[in-house]
């Protein structure tokens, strides 16, 4: 295989978690569009199955909504076993789902710093602990985290969010060298703002027009489509020789 065809995910399936909206639906979508077959869950299986349907309408894959809450261990059980029993195989794993909890040290609380790391590193822990039997016994495999610009630099008032994030770039690193002798990678896509339900809160605010997206080099938002092309790079084999590397899709926030 070579060129453009590098890029095809025919015949592949993948499992997105957190793929009911946002980047995720995004990134299921554009993997749908590249020809892979795709599950996708969150913790409201109506809404994930709604974005399925979506996703099979418009692209013409075979595309599965399930409930799964990724910090559950017998979720995450039961949501690779689901995946491998409705489609035969599991190829591609994209730990996207995540939360954000924002403020002071001294405002929040340890359940608040308890919760979003138990969702942003202990879901992609679970997750790629339980979706790694099978493509180990395949001998091709792609684990995708979705991290964030969060996992290189800082801002104030993101302890939990920055710390959890921190968390998933190392994770993507030590499994990068547990997973290499079978034919499996392991990368993050490091992704700047982007105008998603996460954001909806603070999109407004003069602080984040400052901070956020007047940290980004082209000064803007990103659009959910623009997650995409790193998504299907990463899954893909036109990535064969990539693995333990942070891409960040972050408006060049990062090259400040
Ligand atoms: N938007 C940004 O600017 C930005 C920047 C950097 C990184 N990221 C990362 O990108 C990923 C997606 O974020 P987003 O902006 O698209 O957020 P979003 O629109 O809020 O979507 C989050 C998705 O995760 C699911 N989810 C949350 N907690 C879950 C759990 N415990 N179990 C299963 N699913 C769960 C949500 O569905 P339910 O609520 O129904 O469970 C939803 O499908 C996250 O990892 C986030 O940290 C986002």
């Amino acid at each position: 295989m070579r060129g453009i065809d590098l890029f095809r995910l025919d015949g592949r399936v993948a499992l997105v978690t957190g793929g009911s909206r946002g980047l995720g639906r995004s990134i299921a979508e554009g993997l749908a569009s590249a020809g892979a077959d795709v599950v996708l869950c969150s913790r409201k299986p109506e809404e994930a199955a709604a974005a399925a349907r979506e996703i099979a309408a418009s692209t013409g894959r075979k595309a599965l909504g399930l409930g799964c809450d990724v910090t559950r261990e017998e979720d995450v059980t039961a949501l690779v076993e689901r995946t491998f029993a409705g489609m035969g195989r599991i190829d591609i794993l994209v730990n996207n789902a995540g939360i954000n909890i924002r403020g002071p040290i001294e405002e929040l609380s340890a359940a608040d710093f308890r919760q979003v790391l138990e969702t942003n590193a202990v879901g992609p822990w679970l997750a790629s602990r339980a979706v790694l039997p099978v493509l180990r016994a395949a001998g091709w495999g792609r684990i995708i985290n979705v991290a964030s610009v969060l996992s290189a630099i800082a801002l104030p008032n993101r302890s939990p969010y920055a710390a959890s994030k921190g968390a998933v770039a190392m994770l993507t690193k030590v499994l990068a060298l547990e997973c290499a002798p079978q034919g499996i990678t392991v990368n993050a896509i490091c992704p700047g703002p982007f105008l998603t339900e996460m954001n909806a809160g603070i999109k407004d605010s003069p602080d984040t027009t400052r901070s956020v997206v007047g940290g980004t080099a082209l000064g803007r938002w990103g659009e959910l489509h623009e997650i995409q092309g790193a998504a299907i790079y990463l899954a893909s084999p036109a990535s064969s020789y990539v693995t333990g590397s942070l891409l960040f899709v972050d408006g060049g926030w990062t090259a400040r």
